[in-house]
């Protein structure tokens, strides 16, 4: 029988067998996925486990800080924040195209990670090497890059497709088996708090797939400002429970005829996307109320100049995926 208590049992002990005494870096991303699968990985090996947040310059208002707060505060786990901004944002100049990001966002992530290697082992005491890498790896995420069976490659996911070929690291992926809602159970079982376990799915590729076009410092300014509105007021109506995620995407590429104050504008368009779903695996658009949508419109073309155009995406999936890139 399916119970977290069980999958928690069967994967600590997965987890002590292949480990040994090795030492575990586990990318956290402040998300769902990537702090249960640590807070798992925790468990069976404990100190052995030393926990990477990286700062790759795509991420939402307040997030670097929400990370440190919530989780290590809750599981007192050993974490380094390491700030990639710079060389992210170096990698993905120039570049629009969608996978073509999403690799480079996963090449570059895997970077970060083996330097993170080289800084445990060259500070600890001991000879131990750094061999495995835990990822958050979720059941559709395998499905949805190809790797479930007869599946088309939809989207590579960071954590999935986006590993280059010569990686350095044997990958520990505990959830690879689980739906979100389960993975949610297991992280209750394992006493991830509420505000953890309850948040919203926000890709590992972060703002730079929600851009679309080109992922500049100005861009990521723009896209951080309206999201940090939507999700304001989204929280405010109280509609977090109801919506599963909602995207607020940027068309850079994009431009339309506007009036604001007294003169012509040519801005650029906000999409908002947000979405109900089980499983990810399909979603349709939240019928979010008529004011509330009035209010977040409002509020973004007043307080982002480089935003006139507030547009809703109503499109279910499929045909649409959740995101846009
Ligand atoms: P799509 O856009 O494929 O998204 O309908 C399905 C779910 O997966 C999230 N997503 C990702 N999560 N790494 C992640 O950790 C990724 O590369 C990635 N791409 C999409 C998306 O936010 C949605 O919840």
């Amino acid at each position: 029988d399916w119970t977290a208590d069980n999958v928690v049992d069967e994967q600590v002990a997965i987890i002590r067998e292949t480990v040994g005494q090795d030492r575990v870096l586990c990318g956290l991303s402040g998300g769902v996925d990537s702090s249960v699968a640590a807070a798992l990985v925790q468990r069976a090996v404990g100190e052995q486990l030393t926990c990477v947040f990286v700062d790759h310059g795509l991420l939402r208002q307040g997030e670097a800080e929400q990370v440190e707060q919530d989780f290590v505060t809750a599981t007192g786990v050993k974490l380094v924040v390491v700030d990639a901004r710079d060389q992210f944002l170096g990698a993905l100049a120039g570049v629009s195209d969608p996978e073509e990001k999403r690799k480079i966002i996963g090449r570059e992530f895997i970077r970060v990670f083996e330097q993170a290697a080289r800084d445990v082992v060259g500070s600890g005491d001991d000879e131990h090497p750094v061999k495995w890498l835990v990822q958050g790896t979720l059941y559709p995420d395998v499905v949805e890059s190809g790797g479930g069976s007869g599946a088309a490659n939809i989207k590579s996911h960071h954590n999935v497709g986006g590993l280059p070929d010569d990686l350095q690291f044997k990958l520990i992926e505990p959830l690879r088996a689980l739906f979100k809602d389960e993975v949610r159970q297991v992280g209750r079982e394992l006493g991830v708090p509420d505000e953890i376990v309850d948040r919203q799915p926000f890709p590992g590729p972060g703002l730079g797939i929600r851009i679309i076009g080109e992922v500049t410092e100005h861009n990521l300014d723009i896209l951080r400002r309206a999201d940090a509105v939507a999700r304001e007021e989204l929280t405010a109506a109280g509609l977090d429970q109801q919506i599963w995620q909602c995207p607020v995407v940027l068309l850079a590429d994009v431009r339309s005829v506007g009036v604001q104050g007294d003169g012509r504008t040519y801005g650029h368009p906000i999409v908002l996307r947000p979405v109900s779903s089980e499983d990810a695996m399909t979603a349709d658009w939240t019928r979010v109320p008529g004011d509330v949508l009035a209010q977040i419109s409002n509020r973004i073309t007043n307080e982002v100049a480089e935003v006139n155009r507030v547009v809703l995406d109503v499109t279910s999936k499929p045909p649409g995926t959740i995101e846009w890139e």
